[in-house]
């Protein structure tokens, strides 16, 4: 049995959640495991309601749960960053989800912007860092509002932060990558910073690396690559990345990248993970309001973060089989990947999923 944290959230969160759900549901009947489901308003139409991004007590209450599936957050009504920083970057920060784990795979049928390439290329993960970085809120105004205005934010990182993620990526990269999934020679992890300029940070992150990677993982090759020159890479030869990690905000960064070439936001899903708590899964696209309920949203991507979800909470036959719906689906059903050009609404989608899941 396990307790799930639903939170629909924003735009078109609830429609894809509701598919979502469905296959959940779906895949816990076929393979013998129950789900209790509790759902929470947070959102912005309880902002406006309420003043209150976050109540007190959600952090404790969510604690109680073995997992978070999470809709979408942001809405037009609302100013940038407010419902960002006190819903979604409060659960990252406050449950210490140090990881955020963003796979980028092609499934078959599905359409990718890079020529000549296709699922065998297109086939890697990110390990974005949490919780430390550009993200921490670290820096300030002086003189706002005057010609000599000053705004600085600060990039931070600690040893601690940068260990625990490191070591969270070798482990991943030693039991997926691709060498373990038959597909290469070796597992390898490639650190994604900007050594040339971000000479402290960066410094930090590269000689931990190192330092890790000699010492505890021998078995898993590594490489560096400068941030731009990544973007350059993912482009030209997606088919030489495995498992990558980084920076919180060069893996923001990144990933949309990589969502684009993987077929876009209806497909890219991201787990936030503390190994040790309370997890929270995603589709990483947004609250999309020009296309909330109409039912023309694909919820493939949010359906991905139940197989994330399924994986993380050691499901895995579920999660496979949820995965093999998914590409099923893909490879024989959808014109589209895009809202409104899948030839099939919401729900249909969702359905599909489903009864492919159930057998
Ligand atoms: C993401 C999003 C968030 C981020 C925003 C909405 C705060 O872009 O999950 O990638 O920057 O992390
Ligand atoms: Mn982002």
């Amino acid at each position: 049995m396990y307790k799930i944290a639903v939170i629909p959230g924003d735009g078109t969160g609830p429609e894809v959640i509701a598919e979502a759900v469905k296959v959940l549901k779906a895949a816990a009947d076929k393979f013998k495991f129950k789900v209790d489901l509790t759902t929470f308003d947070f959102g912005a139409q309880r902002y406006k309601r309420t003043g209150e991004t976050l109540p007190d007590n959600a952090i404790e209450e969510l604690r109680k749960f073995d997992a978070i599936l999470l809709g979408a957050i942001g809405h037009p009504d609302v100013p940038p960053g407010i419902l960002e920083k006190g819903i979604l970057l409060k659960l990252r920060f406050e449950l210490d989800q140090y990881i955020n784990l963003r796979p980028v795979k092609l499934y078959p049928g599905v359409e990718t912007p890079l020529k000549n390439k296709g699922p065998d290329d297109i086939d890697f993960v990110v390990v974005r860092e949490n919780t430390g970085d550009l993200y921490t809120g670290v820096g300030g105004f002086s003189m706002k509002g005057t010609p000599q205005e000053v705004a600085v934010q600060s990039a931070v990182y600690t040893r601690f932060q940068v260990d625990r993620c490191l070591k969270y990526a070798f482990e991943y990269a030693r039991k997926y990558g691709k060498k373990a999934r038959g597909k290469g020679e070796k597992n390898t992890l490639a650190l994604c910073g900007k050594t040339n300029v971000l000479t402290y940070i960066y410094d930090l992150w590269e000689r931990a690396f190192h330092e890790m990677g000699k010492a505890e993982y021998p078995d898993v090759a590594r490489e560096y690559y400068h941030v731009d020159a990544t973007c350059m890479w993912m482009i030209k030869n997606p088919e030489w990345f495995d498992v990558i990690v980084t920076g919180n905000m060069f893996g923001d960064i990144i990933t949309d990248l990589g969502a684009i070439i993987q077929g876009g936001m209806g497909i890219a899903a991201g787990a936030n993970i503390n190994p040790e708590g309370v997890s929270m899964f995603e589709p990483i696209g947004g609250s999309a309001p020009k296309y909330t309920g109409k039912g023309v949203i694909n919820p493939l991507a949010a359906i991905c973060a139940v197989q994330m979800m399924l994986s993380t909470l050691g499901q895995e036959k579920a999660a496979d089989a949820v995965e093999k719906a998914v590409m099923f689906v893909t490879a024989n059903k959808l014109k589209s990947l895009q809202a409104g050009k899948m030839g099939y609404s919401t729900s249909r989608v969702g359905d599909m999923v489903a009864e492919h899941v159930a057998g």
